[in-house]
């Protein structure tokens, strides 16, 4: 089937790329003209696992292209995903802007009979908004219907978790959109399970907050754990087997981070309110995520007087290994914490580097090639990111590399016991 994807981010790119190998034809649509150009060279303008690969071999077979052009794209469509992005507003409601800019693009420049699928997560209600701005713009007489088909990808893993999905959510109100839909997923040989749309809208909210509130859950565990001497570490693999539980995001550490768990939390709890209705553990879930990002830092605070002058090392920037992202990344807020005390940062990320000096450049804050630059002579380490290059770190290079080595771990990366017998004064998180 002919398929156009609008917006070629996270969400649009992946589902275009995806689309595009289980044999479909697609056209990835994005304002962004040096995006397009540098995927039309078979680049991607972002680094996920498996996804350039795809886009050139993909390109190769001529089922895929990428174009600025949205009028004369959207003239004949037959298919349109939106995949544009809902950031979050400053009152923590999502930002649907570029949902009804391109609804109303589609519009004005359809001649054919189309299915608009919204793709970008997107408030319970919106998808009737959107088929709204569609038919109050339209200048040619057909027949629109909107859908809801959210993602469920993560980052780093995306194109796995479209190809492999759990299951497809659609959301409809009619039997011609759940047809077409259907086609279109038929090659992926996956589960799907359709409901109305304002269900499809609440089910993304409802995953995306419930693993947000397992992870703080599991923060505020450990935060008692450490008080009481228990070890989160223990109690998370005690609570693994049991699979009512599951094995999954039960990992106690700095906060989540990401485009995803704190814009979505805060727009169901704002959704929430606009409704009367108090959100109480989604409420709860965003505080303590708040607090637990600044866990480490108060802790160091206690330890040393003043960072002013000190070389702090700081390890990992982006929000979770496998990516260069870093929205939401607590490495951001603590390092700019303690550039404000007058630290010199002396950070060290596989790929994130590039990334964070474009966004916060600072005189105060130094990339280092690899982490034995980042360590050397530091009076103490912070651990944000659990890559592999950091866990490679052996306990006695801190000891060797650091004039004093007081490690603070926001991933538990380490065995206490061998961090002590190092002679490491080591802090992490619910230990
Ligand atoms: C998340 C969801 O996992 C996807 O299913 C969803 O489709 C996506 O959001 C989205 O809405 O687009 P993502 O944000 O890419 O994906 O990353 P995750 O792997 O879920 O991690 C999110 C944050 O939680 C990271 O900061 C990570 O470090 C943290 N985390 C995760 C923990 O602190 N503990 C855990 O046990 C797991």
């Amino acid at each position: 089937m002919d398929i156009v994807v609008t917006g070629t981010g996270y969400v649009g790119l992946v589902a275009g790329v995806c689309f595009a190998d289980v044999g479909h034809n697609v056209t990835c649509i994005d304002v962004n003209e040096a995006r397009i150009s540098l995927m039309q060279k078979g680049i991607s303008p972002i680094y996920e696992k498996d996804l350039q690969e795809l886009m050139q071999k993909n390109a190769e077979k001529g089922r895929i292209r990428y174009t600025t052009d949205y009028a004369n794209t959207y003239k004949n469509a037959e298919v349109i995903f939106i995949g544009v992005g809902t950031p979050e507003n400053p009152d923590g409601s999502a930002n649907l802007e570029y949902v009804e800019i391109v609804s109303k693009q589609i519009a004005e420049n359809i001649e054919n009979d189309c299915l608009v699928v919204v793709k970008s997560t997107v408030p319970v209600g919106t998808n009737e908004r959107v088929e709204k701005i569609i038919k109050d713009n339209l200048k040619n007489n057909v027949k629109v219907e909107v859908a809801s088909n959210p993602e469920f990808l993560a980052q780093g893993n995306a194109v796995h978790d479209m190809l492999h999905a759990k299951r497809v959510i659609i959301g409809i109100e009619s039997k011609s959109a759940e047809k077409k839909l259907n086609e279109i997923y038929k090659p992926f040989n996956l589960p799907i399970v359709s409901m109305n749309r304002r269900s499809a809208e609440m089910v993304k909210y409802a995953c995306n907050s419930f693993l947000a509130l397992k992870i703080s859950y599991m923060n505020e565990i450990a935060n008692l754990c450490k008080i009481v001497g228990a070890d989160i570490e223990e109690v998370a693999k005690g609570m693994s087997y049991d699979d009512r539980i599951g094995a999954k995001f039960l990992n106690a550490g700095i906060g989540y981070g990401g485009s995803c768990f704190p814009k979505d939390t805060k727009a169901l709890n704002y959704l929430a309110e606009q409704n009367g209705y108090e959100l109480k553990t989604v409420k709860a879930t965003i505080e303590v995520n708040e607090e637990q990002r600044k866990r480490l830092i108060k802790k160091a605070k206690k330890c040393f007087k003043s960072f002013e002058g000190k070389k702090i090392a700081v390890l990992g920037l982006a929000f979770k290994p496998e990516t260069d992202d870093l929205r939401e990344a607590p490495s951001i807020d603590n390092i700019k914490y303690l550039v404000n005390q007058g630290a010199n940062v002396y950070t060290y990320d596989p790929i994130a580097s590039n990334n964070f000096k474009e966004k916060y450049d600072d005189e105060k804050i130094m990339y280092a090639k690899n982490p034995t630059e980042a360590l050397k002579d530091a009076d103490a380490c912070f651990i944000f990111t659990e890559w592999n290059e950091i866990k490679d770190i052996k306990p006695e290079q801190y000891k060797e590399l650091m004039s004093n080595p007081s490690v603070f771990d926001g991933r538990n990366i380490y065995d206490i016991n061998e961090m002590k017998e190092n002679g490491i004064d080591y802090h992490s998180i619910g230990r």
